[in-house]
Parts: C-alpha cells; sequence; structure tokens
C-alpha cells in the first residue's frame, strides 16, 4: 500500500465563518493523495464539535472524508496560561505543523449608534459599508491578565504562540495572518500599543497586525524557513454581529453590501466562501509577502486577488514591543504548567 503523504493544519477560530470556509477550501485545495490533520480551535468544547461536524458534511459531499483527520485545541487567547497550554499540547502531539492560519479575533463592541449608520450610509454608501465608524467599541476593557483585552487575543495571544511553536513550522511552513481592509496607520498610537485609551481597538489591532507581519516576515524566513503572509477577507457575513441586529436590521445589511457591489466595491465578497480566497491561495501557491494580499469579486461574485501595499512606519517598534512583551512573559509563565509526577 502506498503511504499517503501527510500535511497538518491549525485554524485558529474554525467556528467563525471564516473560519469554516477555510477549512473548507483547505479540504478542497488539498490533493486526494495527501492526509490532512485539521486542528480546529475554539473557546469551546460545543463549538468545536459544531464545526467538526460541518466541516466533515462538506468532506464527504466531495469524497474527500478519508483523507481527513480532526483534532482541537480548546485555546483562549484573552488567557496567557490557555496559550502556554495550546503551545505543550500541540509540542506533545505534533512533529511538523504545516499550516497555521489566525483567523480567531475579538472586539469589545458596545453596539451600533443607529442614526451616525444612517447619516453615514446616505452620505457615503460604499464607504459606510466598508470602513464604518458607527460601531461602537468599549474604551479601557483588560483581559484577566492585565493586558488590552483586543491587543491580547488578536496580536499578542497568537504572536506568543507562534512564538512557541515556530520549530514545528520550520523548513517550509505557512502561517496566514488574517488582517482586514480597516487596518488603516489612522487607528494605532504608538503611545498606546496596548489600545487601552483607543475608541477603535479592533481596527488598531489589526493594523497591528500588519506592522508585526511586516517586522517578522524576513526573519522567519531566512532563520527558520518558515512563509508568513497577511490577508484580508474582504467584508461578509459575521456570525459575531448577530447579537446587534434583528431580522430587519440583518436584512438591511445584506441589501446594502449587495448593492454597494453593485456599485463598484470589489470587497463586498458578502459569503465566507469568497473572503476564503486569499488566504487559502497564500497556502497553497506562491503570494508576494511584502504585501497584504486581499479577497474581492466581481459584480455577479467572481472571486479574483487584490494586493495592498502596507505603510511599513513603525514595524520595528511594534515587534521589538511584542518581543520585549514575550520575554516578560515567558518569565511570568515560567512556572505554570508542571509535571506534578515530579511534585
Ligand atoms: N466579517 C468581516 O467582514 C471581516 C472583515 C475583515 C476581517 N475580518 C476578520 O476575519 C476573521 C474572521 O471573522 P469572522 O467575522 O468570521 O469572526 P467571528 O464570527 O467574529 O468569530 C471570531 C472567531 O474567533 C474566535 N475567538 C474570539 N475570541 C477569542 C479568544 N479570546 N480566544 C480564542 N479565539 C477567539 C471565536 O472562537 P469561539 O467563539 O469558538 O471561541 C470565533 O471562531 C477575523 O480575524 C476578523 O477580524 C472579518
Amino acid at each position: 500500500m502506498q503511504l499517503r503523504e501527510k500535511k497538518v493544519a491549525l485554524i485558529a477560530g474554525a467556528s467563525s465563518n471564516l473560519g469554516l470556509n477555510l477549512a473548507v477550501r483547505l479540504l478542497e485545495g488539498i490533493s486526494s493523495s495527501t492526509q490532512l490533520t485539521l486542528i480546529v480551535t475554539s473557546r469551546t468544547l460545543p463549538k468545536v464539535k459544531e464545526v467538526i461536524s460541518d466541516i466533515k458534511k462538506h468532506a464527504m459531499s466531495i469524497g474527500k472524508d478519508t483523507n481527513l483527520d480532526f483534532d482541537y485545541l480548546l485555546v483562549d487567547f484573552a488567557d496567557m496560561v490557555s496559550v502556554l497550554a495550546a503551545y505543550y499540547e500541540l509540542n506533545k502531539k505534533y512533529k511538523r505543523i504545516d499550516y497555521v492560519l489566525i483567523n480567531s479575533a475579538q472586539g469589545v463592541y458596545s453596539g451600533i449608534d443607529w442614526i451616525g449608520a444612517c447619516k453615514e450610509i446616505l452620505a457615503h454608501p460604499i464607504e459606510g459599508v466598508t470602513n464604518p465608524t458607527y460601531k461602537t467599541q468599549r474604551v479601557g476593557v483588560k483581559s484577566r491578565d492585565g493586558l488590552g483585552l483586543v491587543f491580547q487575543v488578536n496580536v499578542f495571544g497568537p504572536y506568543y504562540l507562534i512564538y512557541k511553536i515556530k520549530h514545528l513550522l520550520q523548513n517550509g511552513g505557512r502561517i496566514i495572518w488574517i488582517s482586514s481592509l480597516m487596518a488603516h496607520p489612522k487607528h494605532l498610537s504608538f503611545n498606546d500599543l496596548q489600545l487601552l485609551q483607543s475608541t477603535e481597538s479592533y481596527e488598531g489591532s489589526k493594523r497591528l497586525v500588519d506592522l508585526q507581519h511586516i517586522g517578522t516576515y524576513k526573519k522567519l524566513k531566512d532563520g527558520f524557513g518558515i512563509e508568513q503572509y497577511v490577508v484580508e477577507p474582504g467584508i461578509f457575513i459575521s456570525y459575531s454581529f448577530f447579537q446587534f441586529l434583528n431580522f430587519f436590521t440583518y436584512y438591511g445589511m445584506i441589501f446594502l453590501f449587495y448593492l454597494a457591489r453593485y456599485l463598484g466595491s470589489k470587497s463586498h465578497n458578502i459569503s465566507g466562501y469568497i473572503a476564503a480566497n486569499a488566504p487559502i491561495k497564500c497556502v497553497f501557491g506562491d503570494e508576494p509577502r511584502d504585501v497584504k494580499v486581499g479577497s474581492a469579486c466581481e459584480r455577479n461574485g467572481k472571486e479574483y486577488l487584490i494586493y495592498h501595499e502596507i505603510d511599513t512606519t513603525g514595524a520595528e517598534d511594534v515587534t521589538s514591543y511584542l518581543d520585549k512583551l514575550r520575554i516578560e512573559w515567558d518569565e511570568k509563565l515560567k512556572d505554570q504548567i508542571v509535571d506534578s509526577r515530579k511534585i
């Protein structure tokens, strides 16, 4: 019997719309002679079970269920002990990981300023549904670790995990960070890298994702043979915003998304499947690493890639800040997980 080539992929935040579609497209893109182990992450077991069952159904429908094994990690990036435990588990179980997709993210939204939304959308319909400023975010929210919550979940937690598992990725592994179209330099102040004073911490965190990518991708390539990419998935339906919408506002939002696409927006992908195009092209293809690769589509939904230049100002400052913090946390966490048989 011929042995199948083996690949291992980790999708952080697999339970989201994009996360599920990343898994689906990964499976579609993988050769039928490859055995794929998919490690899905979530903070909760019920969501892990749900996403594994959804992916299994798809795998069966395309005849790739025999190519697929599952594993899961319960990891909360807002908790550094949980991040460390994820590292221990991966290190114990795997000799190699081929692909890591950092798709998980959190915002600290408190609602929608409906009056502001109407004004913004009426004045500039496409801009109003591309770079909305009417989603209100809480300011100064810290994690139990005492770090800026959005900073920790979207940037530092994954950064720390990648640092810890990079020996598993060396010589050909790929890391794909999911950023956003909204990662504008104006959303980040260098006096507030943990985004604790920011009213736009989500957008600021995505700017940090871009800058840490610029500051690290060459070192990862030269030092470890790891290819790192940063992508943006355009705009698509997110499960996480349902809590702020009712039947009318949900369908109103979808209508505006289609209208924006009709009026010429190339980033209103709407479907999670189209949004997953850029990340998956970076998994399998040879995309540039000094730009942000974006998922885009035409009016009829035909997908294509776009490339965004990244303003690199401050990339070195951001990576040296993250490295300093990483060393601090190495020290804080050094006695956290002990072998109880040796006590
Ligand atoms: N929706 C858009 O239009 C859009 C646009 C640009 C970029 N993006 C980016 O695309 C990615 C996916 O977006 P989405 O809207 O599909 O996501 P979403 O519905 O908001 O889901 C977020 C995912 O992140 C995980 N997550 C949240 N907090 C976490 C934490 N503290 N620790 C570990 N995991 C955590 C969740 O996992 P559990 O709840 O299962 O734990 C969930 O799977 C995100 O990076 C987002 O920023 C989205």
